[in-house]
């Protein structure tokens, strides 16, 4: 379950696959502003729920408009193979389904295509497809919003250089998307629609904002490579392994040492567990720190136990104020909970 929450409950939607009724419940008692419906079942389940509560389920129906957003395959989300949303071909005919339904009020449309998205071209194309089927909505069914989901992808390569305004002038289109870009794609066909414009925009907000740090603990040089051996591991920060995700890495001192080709990795069996590979970076020793950059998006929220690693602290840097915002799991947290067997 994810949502999506800007002043209060009434301007949350609740967005995921497969809401349970437990969850339904509890976004309808907190007055949710609108479910977006990814499955014909999902839409008689929250017309069942809000009924058994005496109310109407604001919804819109997340629709898939078959868009090849040319990003990563596990994050693209908008062609019919995904499974997210319903087809742009059939939305039609399961709205009018939904206008039928007593217990639910239609109140926009939503679709979101995937993430880290580059080019603008997607956006486009998603905005174009999708713009006549809310104009017909609006018609007949009073839609008020349409929901244009997030995307827009950060710059990883070379994540510090893009701090300086000179880096965006000089970069060339290829490396990045500014959100003139993203705005210039979607404004011809969102404009004349006269709704309410939504969009949820994740990384693009938080993913430069934020950077894991880890020490080095070893270094392994084997006939093949160097390997920097480090106290972070993919557990901490799942997306190279995941989905090779690449992140940029400096260490905190030393900057200027000569560059040595490595690999830089965590200390958990398996060998996705990484975070650079072949990669030139000045050399390094026990006991150095390493900022692995642009972790603030897909970092934290996606990190696990796995290897019975207690979870990191997050701190928060507000100008010259350092903020705990969450202290470090202790082994004790992480079998809180575990039940032993009755002797
Ligand atoms: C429905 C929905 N909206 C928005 C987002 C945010 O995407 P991004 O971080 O790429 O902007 C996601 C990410 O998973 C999503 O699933």
């Amino acid at each position: 379950m994810s949502s999506r929450r800007a002043a209060g409950p009434d301007k949350c939607t609740f967005a995921g696959v497969g809401k349970t009724r437990d969850e339904i419940v509890y976004a309808l008692r907190e007055g949710v502003y609108s479910f977006n419906v990814e499955s014909e079942g999902e839409l008689a389940r929250i017309n069942d729920v809000a009924g058994s509560l005496r109310i109407k389920a604001p919804i819109a129906i997340r629709v898939n408009p078959d868009v090849d957003a040319k990003t990563h395959k596990f994050i693209s989300t908008g062609k019919s193979k995904n499974k997210f949303g319903i087809g742009i071909d059939r939305a039609l005919e399961v709205y009018e389904a939904a206008a039928t339904l007593p217990h639910i009020h239609i109140r926009g449309v939503q679709t979101h295509i995937g993430s880290q998205i580059l080019e603008s071209g997607p956006f486009a194309e998603a905005a174009a497809k999708l713009a006549e089927l809310a104009s017909v909505l609006k018609t007949r069914h009073d839609i008020e919003f349409f929901d244009f989901g997030g995307g827009i992808g950060i710059v990883y390569d070379d994540a510090l250089a893009s701090g300086s305004k000179d880096w965006w002038e000089q970069s060339g289109t290829a490396r990045r998307i500014t959100p003139e870009d993203y705005a210039a794609a979607i404004i011809p066909a969102l404009k004349p629609l006269g709704l309410r414009i939504l969009f949820e925009p994740g990384r693009f907000l938080v993913g430069n904002a934020g950077a894991l740090l880890s020490t080095v603990q070893y270094v392994k040089h084997t006939p093949a490579k160097t390997f920097t051996i480090v106290d972070a591991a993919m557990n901490d920060l799942i997306r190279p392994a995941l989905y090779e995700g690449w992140h940029e890495i400096v260490p905190l001192k030393n900057k200027g040492t000569a560059p040595l080709k490595m690999d830089i990795v965590g200390p958990v069996c398996e060998s996705g567990d990484f975070f650079a590979q072949d990669r030139d970076i000045p050399e390094l020793h026990p006991d150095d720190r390493i900022a692995i950059l642009s972790s603030g998006a897909y970092g934290f929220v996606m990190s696990s136990n796995y290897n019975s690693r207690p979870m990191l602290p997050e701190i928060l840097i507000d100008g010259s104020t350092i903020h705990l915002a969450r202290s470090r799991q202790t082994l004790e947290d992480l079998i809180q909970g575990e039940t032993p067997l009755p002797s």
